[in-house]
C-alpha cells in the first residue's frame, strides 16, 4: 500500500464512533422525553455537541494519508469517544435511571453486535476470488500489435534487467545471437534485419538444396524443409501454402522450430551442415505457437520503432488458450540460482546446455563451446603457454572458467581456431550464490568423455 494512500480501517472505525455518536444523542434525547424532570434541551445539546464533534472528526479523516490517520484517529478521537462514554455514564447516574446497564458495557455490547453483523454481511455476499484473474483472459482481443511485439521481447530478453548483466528472457536468444547493426560476437548471426533477408533466402540455391532439400524431413526437430502448411498445425501460419509461396516470416519461423533445415553460411559444425542453434519449440527453451509469433512480431518491427506494418503474424485469438495463460505467467526474475537445486537444474536454469556437451547432464548436447571434461582439459589449460591465468589446479581453473572466461580462450582442435572470445556470457557471477558457484565447480571438475 503507498503510504500516501488512506487506511480504510481507521476510516471505516471513525465512520463507527460517529454512528455510535448518534445512537448515543437519541438514547439520551429518548431518556430524556420519558421523564420530565430531566432537561431535553441540556442533555440533548451536549449529546447533540459530541455528535457533531464526531462527524466532523470523521469528515477529517477523509482528507488525511494513511500515518496522519493513524494518529489523528488514536489522538483526537479516542477522546472524544472516552469523553462522551464518560459524560453518559454521568447521564444514567444523575438520571438515576438504575436499571441501565453501564455506559461502557453497553458500548461494547452495541460495537460487538456491528461487527457481527458485518461479518455476517460479508460472508453472505456472493464469493468472489481476490487473486486476479488469469492475463491471458484480459488480453484476448484487446492486445494491440505493439503490447505483442512488447511481449516478444519479454520472451527475448526478460522484464527485470540487472545493472551490468546481460539481458536475458526465457527465449535464450541473447545467449547467442545479437540484435543491433553491427554488434557481432562471432559464433550467431547478428539478428538485425531478419524480417526482411530471409524473403531472398528461400530462393538462394543454398536453401534449396543443403544440408537437407526443399520437402525433405529434418529428422532432428521432425520439420519438413520449404513447407509452412506441413509445419505443427497450432503453430502453422493461417493459410500457410508449400515453397513457392513462402514467406519471409515462414523463413523465421522455420528458422527456429528447424534450425538445421538451413544453416547460415559461417555459423554451422560440420561443414555448416548441422546448426548449434536449439528447437525452440522443444525442452528447455520449449515456446509455445502464440510465444513463437510474439517473438516474431519482435524481430519484424524492432529495427523500426512505434511502426508495425511490417509485422505479419496475426494477434493471439480466444482459442490459443492454454499457450496464452503460459504466455501470462511469464513475467520473470532475472536468472538465479542458490545452490539448493539440484545440480541438473541449476545448470539447465544457467543455460550452459545451450552450448556445452556435459557429460552427466541430459540432454546438454550444445555445440558452441569447448566439450566439458575439465577433469582433463584443465590441467592441460594451465600449463598451456598461452595460459595467463591466476589458477593452479582443475578446481581453480573451472572456477575462473566461469566466472571470467576470457581469462583464457580455449582452442577449437576440430576447426583449429580459438573459441569465439566473448559468446560465453561474462556475467553468471552476478547469477550464483556462494554455495551455488561451489557446487558447480565441483561438478563440472569431475567432468570427462
Ligand atoms: C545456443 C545458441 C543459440 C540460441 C540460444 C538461439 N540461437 Fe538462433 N541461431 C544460432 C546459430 C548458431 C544460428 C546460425 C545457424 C543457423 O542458421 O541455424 C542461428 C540462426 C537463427 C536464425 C536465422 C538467422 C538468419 O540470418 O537467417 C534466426 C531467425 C534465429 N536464430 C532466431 C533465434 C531466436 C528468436 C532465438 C531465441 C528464441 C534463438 N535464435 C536462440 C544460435 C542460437
Ligand atoms: C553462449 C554460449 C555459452 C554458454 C551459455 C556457456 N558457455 Fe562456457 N564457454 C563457451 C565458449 C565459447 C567457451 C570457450 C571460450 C572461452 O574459453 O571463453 C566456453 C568455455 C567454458 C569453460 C572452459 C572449458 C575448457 O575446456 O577450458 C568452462 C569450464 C565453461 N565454459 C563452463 C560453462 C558453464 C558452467 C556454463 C553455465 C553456467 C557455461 N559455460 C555457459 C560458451 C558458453
Amino acid at each position: 500500500m503507498l503510504p500516501e494512500q488512506q487506511d480504510i480501517l481507521w476510516t471505516f472505525l471513525s465512520i463507527a464512533f460517529a454512528v455510535f455518536a448518534l445512537y448515543a444523542f437519541v438514547n439520551v434525547v429518548q431518556h430524556c422525553r420519558e421523564r420530565e424532570d430531566v432537561s431535553t434541551k441540556f442533555w440533548g445539546g451536549i449529546f447533540g455537541a459530541f455528535l457533531i464533534v464526531m462527524f466532523l472528526e470523521t469528515v477529517h479523516m477523509f482528507d488525511l494519508n494513511q500515518s496522519q490517520q493513524l494518529s489523528f484517529f488514536f489522538g483526537k478521537m479516542c477522546l472524544t469517544m472516552f469523553l462522551l462514554l464518560l459524560i453518559w455514564g454521568i447521564f444514567f447516574k444523575s438520571t438515576q435511571i438504575e436499571n441501565q446497564s453501564p455506559p461502557i458495557i453497553r458500548a461494547f455490547f452495541w460495537w460487538t453486535t456491528i461487527s457481527v453483523l458485518l461479518a455476517g454481511y460479508t460472508n453472505w455476499l456472493p464469493q468472489q476470488r481476490s487473486d486476479p484473474p488469469p492475463k491471458a483472459a484480459v488480453f484476448i482481443g484487446e492486445i494491440t500489435m505493439e503490447e505483442y511485439a512488447e511481449m516478444g521481447r519479454v520472451i527475448i530478453f526478460g522484464t527485470k534487467q540487472v545493472a551490468g548483466q546481460k539481458a536475458i528472457g526465457k527465449g535464450q536468444c541473447p545467449l547467442c545471437h545479437t540484435f543491433d547493426a553491427g554488434d557481432n560476437i562471432g559464433r550467431c548471426p547478428n539478428l538485425f534485419g531478419v524480417g526482411e533477408r530471409g524473403a531472398t533466402r528461400i530462393k538462394e540455391d543454398r536453401y534449396l538444396n543443403e544440408p537437407v532439400k526443399v520437402g525433405e524431413n529434418e529428422p532432428k526437430s521432425n520439420i519438413i524443409k520449404g513447407a509452412p502448411d506441413q509445419i505443427p498445425e497450432e503453430y502453422r501460419r493461417p493459410g500457410a501454402g508449400g515453397h513457392d509461396t513462402m514467406t519471409a516470416e515462414d523463413y523465421i519461423r522455420e528458422s527456429v522450430m528447424c534450425p538445421s533445415c538451413y544453416v547460415v553460411k559461417g555459423f554451422g559444425k560440420a561443414g555448416d551442415k548441422v546448426s548449434p542453434m536449439p528447437v525452440i519449440v522443444k525442452p528447455p527453451i520449449s515456446l509455445s505457437p502464440v510465444e513463437v509469433n510474439a517473438v516474431i512480431a519482435y524481430l519484424q518491427s524492432y529495427t523500426t520503432p512505434g511502426d508495425y506494418s511490417a509485422v505479419s503474424v496475426p494477434l493471439p485469438s480466444a482459442d490459443g488458450g492454454a499457450a496464452e495463460e503460459e504466455l501470462a505467467s511469464d513475467e520473470e526474475a532475472p536468472v538465479f540460482v542458490t545452490g539448493s537445486e539440484p545440480i541438473d537444474v541449476m545448470i539447465n536454469t544457467l543455460g550452459c546446455p545451450l552450448c556445452h556437451t556435459i557429460p552427466g547432464i541430459e540432454g546438454a548436447v550444445g555445440e558452441l563451446g569447448p566439450k566439458l571434461h575439465e577433469k582433463i582439459n584443465a590441467p592441460k589449460r594451465i600449463k598451456d603457454s598461452r595460459y595467463k591465468g591466476k589458477a593452479t589446479n582443475t578446481k581453480e581453473y573451472v572456477r575462473e572458467s566461469i566466472l571470467n572466461p576470457n581469462a583464457y580462450i580455449v582452442m577449437n582442435e576440430e576447426e583449429n581456431e580459438l573459441f569465439p572470445e566473448g559468446l560465453m556470457p561474462q556475467d553468471f557471477k552476478h547469477q550464483l550464490s556462494v554455495d551455488a558457484i561451489e557446487k558447480l565447480v565441483d561438478f563440472i571438475s569431475q567432468t570427462e568423455g
